[in-house]
C-alpha cells in the first residue's frame, strides 16, 4: 500500500492509531512500527508538520484529528484497538492547556474508542513530585482518570533524541564557560526517545490482565547531577567542559526577586516553580519496566551521543 503518506486515506488501515505522531516520542514510535511492517494510523492536526513523519515509511498512514476537538476522533478511531497516546504539551506551565490536552483529550479519546479499545498513555515522572506544577498535575489527572481502565501508563524521565527541546537547552548550557546551576538540584537520569519507543512497542505486548491502568517507570540507565549531564554533554560533543557554579539559595531567589521587580513577574513565578521542581528528587523505579517490558534503557553517554 505505498503511496503520499500526506494524501492516503488512513481509515481501514490497520488497528493502531498513535497521537502525538510528529513529536520527538511520536516520529520514533512509527519508525519502529514501520521496521516491523506494522500499518498504524498516526493522528495529525491541519497544523502538524507532516514532513516530520514521512521518512517513517509505507506503514504510517496519516489521519487528521484534533484531540481538542471532540467531534474530528470518530473517523480516525474507527475500527481502532490500540491508542498510542503520546500526545503531550511538553514544558508548559499553562493550567488551562495542560489539563484540555492530557485530561480532556484523553477522556475525549475514550468517549471516541470502540469498548475494549487498549490505550498507552504516556505521563511523565513529574507526577511522583509533590510540588507539582501544571504539567505534572494535569498528567497526575490523566491517569486518575485511566485507573482500572484497559490502559498502559508509562512515565520518562527528561527524554532526548534529535530535534529534543530538552536537548537543544542543554546544548545552550553546556556552551557556556560556567553553567550556574540553583543550589540542591535534583539528580537527573535523561532517556532516549528510541528507547521509550521500544517501551511503547513492548507495552503492547502485555497480556491481559495488565491492562489495569498500572504505571511503569521509565529512568534512564544513570542518574547524574545535573550539571554533571550538562558537562557529560560537551564531552560527547568534543567541547571545552563547562565549569559547573552551584548558585546558593539566597543567591537564586534574589535573582528571581529582581525579576519581579522589574515587573516581570508572572515570569519569575514560573521560575520559581520550575527550579522547586528541578530541586524535588523524583524516585522512579525502572525495575518493574525491565522485568515486564524486558527494557534496558542505553547508557547516558550513549544517549547524548545519539541525541
Ligand atoms: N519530552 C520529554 O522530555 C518528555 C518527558 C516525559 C514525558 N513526556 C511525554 O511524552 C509524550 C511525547 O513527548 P514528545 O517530547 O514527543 O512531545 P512533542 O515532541 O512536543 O510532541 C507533542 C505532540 O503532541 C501533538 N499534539 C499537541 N496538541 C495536540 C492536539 N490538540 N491534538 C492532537 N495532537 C496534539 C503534537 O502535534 P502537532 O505536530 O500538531 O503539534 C505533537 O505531535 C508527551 O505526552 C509528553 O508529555 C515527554
Amino acid at each position: 500500500m505505498p503511496g503520499d503518506p500526506r494524501s492516503r486515506p488512513a481509515r481501514g488501515t490497520g488497528e493502531i492509531l498513535v497521537t502525538g505522531a510528529t513529536g520527538l516520542l511520536g516520529r520514533s514510535v512509527c519508525r519502529a512500527l514501520g521496521a516491523r511492517r506494522v500499518h498504524h494510523r498516526a493522528l495529525v492536526r491541519p497544523t502538524s508538520d507532516r514532513g516530520a513523519i514521512e521518512g517513517s515509511g509505507a506503514y504510517t498512514w496519516m489521519i487528521e484529528g484534533d484531540l481538542l476537538r471532540p467531534e474530528t476522533l470518530s473517523g480516525p478511531l474507527e475500527g481502532v484497538r490500540i491508542i498510542l497516546h503520546l500526545a503531550g504539551l511538553v514544558r508548559s506551565s499553562d493550567v488551562v492547556a495542560c489539563a484540555a490536552l492530557h485530561v480532556g483529550g484523553t477522556q475525549a479519546l475514550l468517549d471516541a474508542a470502540s469498548p475494549g479499545t487498549r490505550l498507552v498513555a504516556m505521563s511523565s515522572d513529574t507526577v511522583s513530585r509533590s510540588h507539582r506544577g501544571a504539567y505534572a498535575q494535569s498528567k497526575a489527572d490523566m491517569e486518575a482518570l485511566l485507573a482500572g481502565r484497559a490502559a498502559v501508563v508509562l512515565r520518562p524521565p527528561m527524554m532526548l533524541g534529535p530535534g529534543s527541546p530538552h536537548l537543544a537547552s542543554l546544548e545552550k548550557a553546556a556552551r557556556l564557560p560556567v553553567v550556574p546551576v540553583p543550589d540542591g538540584v535534583a539528580r537527573r537520569a535523561p532517556v532516549h526517545a528510541d528507547d521509550v519507543a521500544g517501551a511503547v512497542l513492548a507495552a503492547m505486548e502485555l497480556p491481559d490482565e495488565a491492562w489495569d491502568g498500572r504505571a511503569f517507570d521509565l529512568p534512564g540507565a544513570d542518574d547524574l547531577p545535573f550539571g554533571e549531564v550538562v558537562q557529560e554533554l560537551a564531552r560527547a560533543r568534543g567541547w571545552r567542559v563547562p565549569r559547573v557554579m552551584e548558585m546558593p539559595a539566597p543567591l537564586s531567589s534574589g535573582a528571581l526577586r529582581m525579576i519581579e521587580r522589574l515587573g516581570r513577574k508572572e515570569r519569575a513565578d514560573k521560575l520559581r516553580q520550575r527550579v522547586r521542581g528541578m530541586q524535588e528528587t523524583v524516585h522512579a523505579d525502572g525495575a518493574a519496566a525491565r522485568s515486564e517490558l524486558d527494557w534496558s534503557p542505553r547508557p547516558l553517554r550513549q544517549v547524548l551521543v545519539d541525541s
